[in-house]
C-alpha cells in the first residue's frame, strides 16, 4: 500500500502531565485516512493533519450505523523503543467485523501497516509515564448519502490516536460490577462478537443507570435466558472459583478480546484450568455465598486487567477477594503489561517492534 504523508505545519502542544491522561480525551497532531469506492475498492491511503470531517447529514452512517471500530495500543518501553501487542489479531477481528456489517475488508497487512505508519508519523505522542500509552482507535464507517437500507457503496477508514492513562478513574484498584438483568447486549445471530457501535450505544442507558448506582459498569447476562453471565461494558469478565477459571465461550455474543485469549494463554501456562462455556450467574452467586468465588477480573485493551470487588444481582451483593485485588489477578496485570511495556521477554511472538 502507498501511503502519502503530509505533516502538520501547526503542531499541538502534547499533554503536559501525563499522570492526568485519562482515557481517549485527547488526539495527536495526525490520522490515517482511505476511502473505498464501489469498483475501484480502498484507495487513497494517506496520513494527514488530524481534523473533523466535512459529511452532508443524510451520510448512511448517521442514520444507519453502518460502522466498526478497533482498539489496540503502542508501548513506549524503558529503552525508548515503541511497540505494539498483537495487532494481527486486530487487523483479524476487523476483517470478521467487516464481514457481519458489510464492509468491504482492509487486508491485514494493510492495516497493521496503517497503523505502523500513523504510529510512527506520531511518534512524540506515545507517552512516558508508568502505565500510560498510545491508545489506537482504527475505524470504518459508510459515506454513501441516501436514506435508503441497504449497504453502501463507499466508505472512509480511518485511525486515530489518544496518548492515554488507565480506562478506570479507579486504575488498578478493584471495582464494583453490577448485574445487568433487564436490558440485553446481544442475542444469537446478532452483533454482539463484533466491535461494532450500535453494541455500545444500546449499552448505554443501562451503564447509566449502574454508575448512578455506584457501580463502574454492568455485567451482561445473555440476551435469551437471561441466566449466563458474558461480558461487560468494555470488556470480557473471567470468574476464579475453587481454582479454576471460568469465562464465556466466544459463540458469536461474546466479543472475541485480544487480551482474553491472551489471559486464557497464561492461565493455561501456568496450569490452571480454563472453562470456556456457559456460566450461570445464580452459580457464581452461590459460589460467592460458599467463599468460593475466589477472584473475578475484566479484560480488555483499554481496561488492561482490572479486579472485581463486588458484584449485584437481583437486590444481593457478594463481596470478592475480601475487596482487594487477588493474587492471580495481580500476576496476571503484572505479567501482561510487564511484555506490553518490554519489562519481560515476549516467549510468545506477540510484540511487534515500531
Ligand atoms: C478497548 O478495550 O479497546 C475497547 O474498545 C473498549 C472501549 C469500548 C473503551
Amino acid at each position: 500500500m502507498d501511503i502519502r504523508i503530509q505533516r502538520t505545519t501547526t503542531p499541538k502542544a502534547k499533554p503536559a502531565d501525563e499522570s492526568q491522561l485519562g482515557f481517549g480525551k485527547k488526539f495527536s497532531d495526525h490520522m490515517f485516512v482511505m476511502e473505498y469506492t464501489e469498483g475501484e475498492g480502498w484507495h487513497d491511503a494517506r496520513v494527514v493533519p488530524y481534523a473533523p470531517f466535512v459529511l452532508d447529514p443524510a451520510t448512511v452512517v448517521f442514520h444507519y450505523a453502518q460502522e466498526l471500530f478497533e482498539g489496540l495500543k503502542a508501548y513506549r518501553t524503558a529503552d525508548g523503543s515503541i511497540q505494539l501487542f498483537r495487532p494481527d489479531c486486530n487487523a483479524q477481528r476487523f476483517i470478521d467485523g467487516c464481514d457481519r456489517m458489510g464492509i468491504p475488508p482492509i487486508p491485514a497487512e494493510d492495516f497493521i501497516e496503517a497503523v505502523k505508519t500513523l504510529v510512527k508519523v506520531d511518534e512524540d505522542w506515545v507517552p512516558h509515564a508508568d502505565g500510560t500509552s498510545l491508545y489506537i482507535r482504527p475505524f470504518v464507517f459508510a459515506t454513501d448519502v441516501g436514506l435508503g437500507v441497504h449497504a453502501s457503496k463507499h466508505y472512509t477508514f480511518c485511525i486515530i490516536v489518544a496518548p492515554s492513562g488507565a480506562y478506570y478513574a479507579e486504575g488498578i484498584n478493584p471495582v464494583k460490577i453490577y448485574v445487568e438483568d433487564d436490558y440485553i447486549r446481544a442475542a444469537p445471530g446478532l452483533t454482539g462478537a463484533v466491535k461494532c457501535g450500535g453494541n455500545y450505544a444500546a449499552s448505554i442507558k443501562a451503564g447509566e443507570l449502574a454508575e448512578k448506582k455506584g457501580y463502574a459498569q454492568v455485567l451482561w447476562l445473555d440476551g435469551v435466558e437471561k441466566k449466563y453471565v458474558e461480558e461487560v461494558g468494555s470488556m470480557n469478565i473471567m470468574f476464579k472459583i475453587d481454582g479454576k477459571i471460568y469465562t464465556a465461550a466466544c459463540t458469536g455474543t461474546v466479543l472475541p478480546g485480544v487480551t482474553r485469549r491472551s489471559i486464557i494463554a497464561l492461565c493455561q501456562e501456568w496450569g490452571y484450568e480454563v472453562v470456556e462455556g456457559k456460566l450461570a450467574i445464580a452459580d457464581i452467586m452461590q459460589a460467592g455465598r460458599e467463599g468460593k468465588l475466589e477472584e473475578v477480573f475484566g479484560t480488555g485493551t483499554a481496561a488492561v486487567v482490572s479486579p472485581v470487588k463486588e458484584l449485584t444481582w437481583k437486590g444481593e451483593s457478594v463481596e470478592i477477594s475480601g475487596g482487594k485485588i487477588g493474587p492471580l489477578t495481580q500476576k496476571l496485570y503484572d505479567t501482561l503489561t510487564g511484555i506490553q511495556w518490554g519489562r519481560i521477554p515476549d516467549t510468545h511472538n506477540w510484540i511487534v517492534k515500531l
